[in-house]
């Protein structure tokens, strides 16, 4: 019997309605703050990669679906949205006529971990990315925006914030690490010894305990920050309070992608983090573009989905049906006009009574519309709220009002 591979899996039931309702509470919101929808190939060259995330990183040192198409281009399964954006950007020259641009996508991403809880080797993001503008205001909306979406998601998650400064900030502050990290070379675990002189950055994201000890003597970027990089954070900070948003500063948060610069920042429940972001200044140009900054951010659609709980609203399903086959033809005309406004699921078959309700039962329906002759003749149906066992009859005039106010009060 063939099987999904590992790490990989099939989405449907529960699932699928609350990733569903993910996209589409994220997309909405993204919406209102000025974002348009973009999608990009899911297949990519290995090199824009490489060089847009980084050959220190994980994702590309050890996680990348990477392999020859039938031509012997080297190309990759997208590991993250950030990379595929920004070479669509650059392609389509809004970096030579200075756009501003602001986009949101979904869609599978692939790493090959190793699979546990939160973590496949294909998952689905949703994302945002912003061209073009550099300010603090800037920088806190788009947290602001990741800090919506998670709230009306009923989910409350803690703030890391931190900076990795601009310009050469960040590799003055390497060199001042990757010294503090030689001296205590010895008593570091395998994984930092290893990976210290690729990207010294790493050892920040440590989870080995005798490394977490350690660092914590390391030096720290904020001693490394210009004063325009130092004014640039604190202001973020100021409007982030101003508009009630809780944060913690976190000098080890660096994210584990190469193009950050400036402001990062994750949402974590538990210790999974859900949202991750940050600046990218650097990455257009990086890419040959005309130099613009970007900032952006992703969440992990199945993360936020395993804890999530779809409100009653979104759960709404109209069962409607006939008791006699003369009838169905003219619930199915009633049924497509309330598709218009509700969630109708349309039987099209004679049952009786009960088999109906059981039926209704099955396909995840709470409210239940009936027809037999005696509706027929008084024009109406016979209702049953299948959550509160509510019952009474109701003319078909009033149908519409009726089902919109029991949504509503939900
Ligand atoms: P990332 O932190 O690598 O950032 O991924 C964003 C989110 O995707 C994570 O916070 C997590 O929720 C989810 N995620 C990552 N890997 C897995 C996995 N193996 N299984 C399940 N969920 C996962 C980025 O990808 C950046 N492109 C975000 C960004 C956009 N930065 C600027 N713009």
């Amino acid at each position: 019997m063939y099987k999904t591979l590992r790490g990989m899996s099939d989405i449907f039931g529960e699932c699928a309605k609350k990733m569903d309702y993910i996209v589409q509470t994220a997309s909405r919101l993204a919406l209102n703050f000025g974002y348009e929808y973009i999608e990009t190939p899911k297949l990519e060259s290995s090199e824009l990669f490489r060089r847009g995330v980084g050959d220190s990183s994980d994702v590309v040192s050890k996680e990348m679906y990477e392999f020859s198409d039938k031509s012997n281009n080297l190309i990759t399964l997208r590991p993250e949205g950030t990379a595929g954006v920004v070479r669509s950007f650059i392609q389509n020259k809004f970096d030579k006529s200075k756009s501003i641009k602001k986009y949101f996508y979904y869609g599978s991403m692939f790493r090959y971990e190793r699979p546990q809880k939160g973590r496949l080797r294909e998952f689905h993001q949703f994302g945002i990315e912003c061209f073009g503008i550099k300010n603090p205001y800037e920088d806190a909306s788009i947290i602001i925006l990741a800090n919506e979406i998670l709230k009306e998601l009923g989910i409350s998650a803690t703030l890391r914030l931190n900076t990795l400064g601009s310009g050469d900030d960040l590799k003055n502050y390497k060199i001042s690490l990757l010294k503090f990290l030689n001296q205590k070379k010895e008593f570091l675990c395998d994984d930092c010894k290893n990976r210290i002189d690729l990207n010294p950055l790493r050892a920040l994201d440590c989870k080995n305990k005798n490394c977490k000890a350690i660092l914590k003597d390391a030096p720290l970027i904020y001693d490394f920050l210009s004063p325009e990089a130092k004014s640039e954070f604190q202001s973020i900070q100021e409007i982030l309070k101003d508009n009630k948003i809780d944060f913690i500063l976190d000098p080890f948060l660096v994210r584990g992608l190469d193009y950050y610069s400036d402001v990062v920042f994750e949402f974590v429940l538990d210790e999974l983090t859900l949202l991750g972001g940050g600046r990218y200044d650097k990455l257009v140009s990086e890419f040959k573009g005309e130099d613009t900054p970007g900032i952006g951010f992703a969440l992990g659609i199945e993360r936020l989905a395993e804890i999530i709980n779809l409100n009653e609203k979104s759960k709404n399903l109209i069962y409607i049906c006939a008791l006699n086959e003369y009838l169905v033809g003219e619930i199915f005309k009633i049924g497509i006009k309330l598709r218009e406004n509700f969630k109708v699921f349309i039987s099209y078959e004679e049952k009786n009574l009960s088999k109906h309700l059981k039926n209704a039962s099955k396909v995840g329906a709470n409210k239940f519309l009936c027809m037999g002759e005696d509706e027929k003749k008084a024009d109406e149906f016979w209702y049953k709220n299948l959550d509160t066992k509510e019952e009474r009859n109701i003319k078909i005039s009033d149908l519409y009002n009726f089902l919109k106010r029991a949504r509503d009060e939900i």
